[in-house]
């Protein structure tokens, strides 16, 4: 394990560019799959997770090449083409990678077994196999439907309506997946809105898909079994991680920054507005629609923050982004209440109690509640703590972060899974003005 301390930064600024979108990462490697012909992406997420979702692709009978940094080509095997993997699919830490892939796998006629890291093999299932199981798929395992788990695909799917009980991308984006091989039209129905890439990547590669009202719901609807052909991909930045640099600028004084394209998808971008709600100088320019998503710069100015109530029906545009506004709410003016999160117990950790922990060790005022958390701000922030990360890099970029402005310095006890979503995290705040080290400095 690497640790790594943060230490109080001055003034941070200058201009930069984060990784690309990890969601969108995923989708492109594995609609390039399932495309006839060569796929280019540019941009792509060089990070951990999206590697893993590449191997799976590789070895499920894609022809995947790296041409330089960000840019990639996928030789494509077509719908219903993917071959029998030798090996068991590893997918690491990514709950995206193994939840899309099983749905995916899960309307071929092969058997395929997924693995992870302990973090990953600690994350609910159920939500994904449930659904599955009603195309046809089985899955063998443990009982709770926890990784290692193995997929019995189906030849003859039948296709299924389905409503999503949780809010959930993933678990819609693997419905979606399995759809792709089932003959006739499938539906997702959606009470609470998530991130849609999954359905702008479809009608970029020509899916028949209707997207309608349902009641208070939505209704996604897509025929199975089209013959897609290579399309170019861009990849956009990814909104989650340059939230990292935002908050970093908002909080440490004399900061003016601006992040180079960045995602602007509408339903990821909930924690700008939050931020904004709370007074930051936050804005956009420039902004322009690249391969059916919006992006724009964002230029962040340190700012003095009050605390806000977050809206609930706002979770699932920043749902990824809570670990960050608890370290922008620790500096704001009064109370920050964040509720309705119960999802956030299963993500790569449980990012409630994992974020109480962390921000009581370093002195922060933090009430936890089944469901979120409330904090209660202060100017100045004692800092001093070593933070565990349980195997979650948005837990170990948000305490760095702190540590850029708080009294001393914040230490995480691994900096390696920052490497999961956003490679070069520490060399990119440092050029900044972070002071992101892997020893505690003397004080001088
Ligand atoms: C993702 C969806 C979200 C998010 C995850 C990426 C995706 O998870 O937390 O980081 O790419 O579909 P849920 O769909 O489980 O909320």
């Amino acid at each position: 394990m690497t640790q790594l301390s943060s230490h109080k930064a001055n003034a941070l600024t200058g201009r930069l560019r984060v990784p690309g979108d990890k969601s969108i990462s995923h989708r492109s490697l594995i609609m390039g799959t399932l495309a006839l012909g060569e796929s280019r992406i540019s941009g792509l997420l060089e990070g951990e997770d999206v590697l893993d979702t590449a191997k799976a692709m590789r070895a499920l009978g894609a022809d995947i090449r790296r041409d330089e940094a960000g840019d990639w080509r996928v030789i494509g095997v077509g719908v219903g083409g993917l071959c029998q993997p030798d090996t068991a699919l590893d997918m690491g830490n990514s709950g995206t990678g193994a939840r899309l892939v099983m749905g995916l796998v899960a309307t071929t006629p092969h058997s395929v077994t997924f693995t992870g890291d302990a973090s990953l093999s600690s994350r609910p299932m159920k939500r994904v196999t449930d659904p599955l199981t009603k195309f046809g798929a089985s899955f063998h395992g443990a009982k709770d439907m926890t990784l290692p788990l193995t997929v019995s695909g189906i030849e003859d799917p039948l296709p299924i309506e389905y409503e999503v009980p949780v809010a959930s991308a993933q678990v819609k984006s693997a419905i979606l997946l399995a759809a792709l091989n089932t003959p006739g039209k499938t539906t997702v129905i959606e009470k609470t809105p998530t991130r849609d890439h999954t359905e702008r990547m479809f009608e970029h590669f020509g899916v028949e898909i209707a997207i309608t009202p349902h009641g208070k719901s939505t209704a996604i609807t897509v025929t199975g079994q089209p013959e897609l052909t290579a399309r170019d991909m861009v990849v956009p930045t990814d909104p989650s991680s340059a939230a990292f640099p935002t908050v970093a600028a908002l909080i440490t004084p004399g900061s003016d920054i601006l992040i180079e394209n960045v995602g602007m998808n509408p339903s990821r971008t909930g924690i700008y507005t939050t931020l904004q709600e709370m007074g930051g100088d936050v804005s956009f320019v420039n902004e322009r629609l690249e391969c059916g998503e919006s992006v724009a710069d964002i230029r962040v100015r340190y700012s003095p923050l009050n605390g806000v109530t977050v809206p609930q029906d706002r979770a699932p545009s920043m749902i990824d982004e809570y670990p960050i506004l608890c370290i922008a709410a620790s500096f704001a003016t009064g109370e920050t209440v964040m509720r309705g999160l119960e999802e956030l117990r299963v993500k790569e950790s449980d990012r409630i109690s994992v974020m109480v922990a962390g921000l009581q060790a370093a002195g922060v005022q933090v009430v936890e509640h089944d469901d979120g958390m409330s904090i209660t701000g202060q100017t100045s922030i004692p800092g001093g703590a070593r933070v565990k990360t349980h195997l979650d890099h948005r837990i170990a970029m948000s305490f760095l972060t702190l540590g850029m402005a708080s009294d001393q310095p914040v230490t995480v006890d691994d900096g390696r899974v920052i490497e999961t979503s956003f490679p070069g995290f520490r060399d990119l705040m440092n050029g900044l003005g972070a002071q992101i080290t892997d020893q505690i400095k003397d004080p001088a």
